[in-house]
């Protein structure tokens, strides 16, 4: 699904994104170009990396 319709940037793109070390808007915006038009993808985008890198963080700590 297409979260960034300006730069046709989908959710898979910002899950791949946060799993090869993206932690905040800034970095989705230098890798991807979230954001970085009109702005309207930026909430959304902010949620699917807070909830790839938490969901990261419990597969990480259920594995130990
Ligand atoms: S929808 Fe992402 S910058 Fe416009």
């Amino acid at each position: 699904m297409y979260v960034c319709v300006c730069k046709a940037i989908t959710d898979h793109q910002i899950r791949e994104a946060a799993q090869n070390g993206a932690l905040t808007l800034d970095d989705l915006r230098r890798d991807l170009g979230i954001a970085s038009e009109c702005g309207n993808c930026a909430a959304y985008a902010r949620q699917l990396l807070e909830e790839t890198i938490e969901n990261q963080c419990k597969a990480a700590w259920d594995s130990d």
